[in-house]
């Protein structure tokens, strides 16, 4: 077994991606005889044309090149490219700034945020000039006094607290917070009106309701000057949208902006959302003291405003296809109706390898889409520490015992449809078992020979190097991963 892996990974042909400045490119002058296509204009990426909407744990982005070219190299005229695990969107942007037809899918709901906005869905050619008049809608928009109340004072001493830096004041503050996890067990001696209400009201839609990110998550991820205007801005865009001031596609953009702020305003070790940083570590390292005034101190509305900039200027420039569609299915829901799927000559696979499941990093961005209160999740009598709602989606993909047959069922949906295979494989070459994959290279192989036997197959690795002032030096990935491409791809028609 491990003999396998040795040989596929000394043995599949290496890949030099060039960075530099806002250009990715591969190396066409070094890896010429791997490609079939000709014209190297088609192997640079320009990246300023590109969203990166949140922080995405293993976002395809230095890989773009190659995905490109292998794609292009196999899809088939009038036919979509299937990105079946979109995650933030990069790729399936990339597929439609150069000119193909995308089907973007991911099982996390608020992804399909980002691909509706930057695939173009339902996009209408005066959405874009309509912003700036929303935009000041939106900033007076108002919660229900009595929807806001209740911080107010609240604000209004963390505002003073921040600003004389008194750590363990603002610790406090955050302590005394009647929030959702704090009274789960209080039963009849719950005595704040808003938990009340929201207990009684599990998975209720918040909107127009008491303030869901404030109730749950003011104080540990967001200060709670932060939640309330989050909750302010996502009731706001919700209202917009009922009352038919705004179109589907620009109700995706603001959703885009908000989950963009909450990503960069969070206060967690990664800027996702697996964890708050610990309120007893605040006070340890320097580090993660600064960090926290760093990111409390953001203000969400001027981030907000930047963020709808920075969207407005790439989507300027992507308005390629009005044929994208955008799905928020599993993988398991697209395949059970594989019949209603338009033509699709390839599908673009880049699920997730570890044990560690999206939905679990992402918890926040997925309840600000949903905006339904979430029932906690309860482990030994405690609600959790990353107060993770209960019931998250769990992926196949994310377990040992049936990544494997998730990964046949990809290969089957790819037979019947007579499709190529584009996959991303990420591989650990530690032995280290913390973040042990849960399935090896020769397996993959193996089932491409086994469902896409006439398929011309190809495994390609990559290698990352940047210039800058006419010197090119390598980039050091972390050192223990190295990132594939698997290409099955089917005999030209
Ligand atoms: C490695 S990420 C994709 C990253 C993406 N290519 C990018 O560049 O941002 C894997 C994605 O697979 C999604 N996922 C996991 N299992 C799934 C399933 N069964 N069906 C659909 N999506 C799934 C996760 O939600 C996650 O967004």
């Amino acid at each position: 077994m491990t003999l396998k892996k040795l040989d596929l990974l000394s043995e599949s042909q290496s890949v030099t991606i060039l960075e530099e400045g806002d250009q990715l490119k591969l190396d066409y002058s070094r890896n010429q005889s791997i490609y079939a296509l000709q014209t190297p204009l088609k192997f640079a990426v320009d990246v300023s044309n590109i969203y990166k909407p949140i922080q995405y744990l293993g976002a395809k982005h230095r890989p773009l090149p190659i995905i490109l070219s292998k794609t292009l190299e196999a899809v088939q005229p009038d036919t979509y490219v299937l990105d079946m695990f979109s995650g933030s969107s990069v790729v399936s942007q990339v597929f439609n700034l150069n000119g193909l037809d995308v089907i973007s899918n991911d099982a996390l709901h608020f992804n399909s945020a980002f691909s509706n906005t930057l695939l173009n869905i339902e996009r209408k050619v005066e959405d874009l000039q309509a912003l700036p008049q929303i935009m000041g809608k939106l900033k007076s928009f108002k919660l229900k006094k009595e929807h806001s109340k209740p911080f107010e004072e609240k604000i209004i001493e963390e505002k003073k607290l921040l600003a004389t830096k008194d750590t363990r004041e603002l610790l406090n503050l955050y302590f005394s917070l009647p929030q959702i996890n704090k009274v789960l067990f209080l039963n009849g001696s719950n005595t704040h009106q808003q938990t009340k209400y929201i207990l009684k009201n599990i998975g209720q839609t918040a909107v127009g309701n008491c303030p869901l990110i404030a109730n749950y998550y003011a104080g540990s991820y967001f200060s709670i000057e932060q939640a309330l205007e989050l909750d302010r801005l996502r009731n706001g865009i919700d209202e917009l949208f009922v009352k038919k001031e705004i179109s589907k596609w620009q109700f995706h953009f603001l959703l885009t902006c908000l989950l963009n702020v909450s990503s960069k305003i969070v206060y967690t070790a990664g800027k996702h959302f697996a964890q708050p940083i610990k309120q007893e570590n605040i006070l340890k390292t320097q580090v993660l003291h600064k960090r926290f005034y760093d990111d409390r101190l953001k203000n969400v509305w001027l981030e907000f405003l930047k963020s709808s900039e920075a969207l407005t200027l790439v989507s300027e420039k992507n308005d390629k296809s009005r044929k994208n569609l955008a799905y928020s299915k599993t993988m398991e829901d697209i395949i059970s109706s594989s019949s209603k799927l338009p033509p699709i000559s390839v599908i673009y696979a880049d699920p997730p390898y570890t044990a560690q499941q999206y939905s679990r990093y992402y918890h926040i961005p997925e309840i600000i889409f949903d905006y339904k209160y979430p029932q906690l999740q309860v482990v030994d009598n405690n609600p959790t520490s990353g107060l993770y709602p209960d019931n998250k989606f769990k992926s196949r993909f994310c377990s040992k015992r049936d990544a494997i047959s998730a990964f046949e069922d990809l290969f089957k949906l790819a037979q019947e449809l007579d499709s190529s295979l584009v996959i991303s494989y990420s591989a650990s070459l530690s032995e280290d078992t913390g973040n042990s994959r849960m399935i090896e290279l020769y397996q993959i192989i193996d089932l491409g020979n086994k469902y896409l036997p006439i398929c011309s197959s190809e495994v390609l690795k990559f290698d990352f190097q940047y210039r800058q002032l006419n010197t090119t030096k390598k980039i050091v990935q972390t050192k223990d991963d190295k990132e594939f491409l698997i290409v099955f791809k089917q005999p030209s028609k």
